[in-house]
């Protein structure tokens, strides 16, 4: 029987991953991070020096774009992203990156390659899908459809610890704003905004554990609802 598809879309440090690694595991799913791969595009314009504000310069990048997704589900759902032959997950939460990704984004040519790719690797079912785009474009079929949100203070006090443990140490205020720009412009793109679509379960994660979120979810999945 083919397994259920669960899609996650939410604002930027709603706890997408977190959750979405959890209920992999528990579910015995397997994990697919949509930032990612937005990441590792905005990472080669970065290496490239490529102007990233025009449509054609992405457009032909993503004609030669060789990006392979490595998901491993055991003992840890995990999921890499290796560029040509080299894992540059460990580069993709790099500042510059983060800064540069928004822009990329908006970009219909590189969205289009990636959604692409996206639907193909769900089409046998049984995948977490992790985005902003998720439910209304890329698995509009999924089982489970989930939207996250959790207030801006709190989602910047979860980044700020993420950011903390690899060493690098800004404010409150900093980490709030980085993000509500993020937020804005994910938001209010022409092509494929964030949204929360009507049949969506909404979970505000503010104040919540881990836990409860994933057991919300996962009893869902079980009885195959949206
Ligand atoms: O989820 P994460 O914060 O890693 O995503 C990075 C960026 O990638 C987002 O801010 C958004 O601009 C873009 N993105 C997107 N659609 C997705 C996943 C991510 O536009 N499905």
């Amino acid at each position: 029987m083919k397994k259920a598809n669960v899609a996650i879309d939410g604002f930027a440090g709603s706890g997408k991953t977190t959750v979405a690694v959890e209920l992999a595991r528990q579910l015995e799913l397997v994990y697919l991070d949509t930032g990612l791969m937005y990441r590792s595009v905005a990472l080669q314009c970065l290496r490239e020096g490529l102007d990233a504000g025009q449509d054609a310069v992405l457009a032909s990048l993503m004609e030669r774009f060789e990006l392979k997704m490595e998901v491993v589900a055991r003992p840890h759902p995990t999921c890499r992203m290796i560029l040509g032959r080299e894992d540059v997950t460990d580069e993709l939460h790099d500042p510059r990156v983060t800064a540069l990704v928004p822009q990329v984004a908006s970009c219909s040519a590189v969205r289009r390659e990636l959604v692409a790719r996206q639907q193909a690797f769900a089409r046998r079912g049984g995948v977490v899908m992790v985005g902003r785009d998720i439910a209304s474009v890329v698995l509009p079929d999924a089982e489970v459809k989930i939207f996250l949100a959790a207030n801006l203070a709190e989602r910047a006090r979860r980044r700020s610890l993420e950011l903390a443990a690899k060493g690098r140490h800004l404010t409150q205020q900093e980490v709030e704003a980085d993000l509500a720009l993020r937020d804005k412009i994910d938001s209010e793109r022409e092509d494929s905004p964030l949204i929360c679509v009507a049949e969506a379960r909404q979970i505000d994660t503010t104040g919540r554990t881990v836990a409860e979120v994933v057991d919300e979810i996962s009893g869902w999945v079980r009885c195959g609802s949206v």
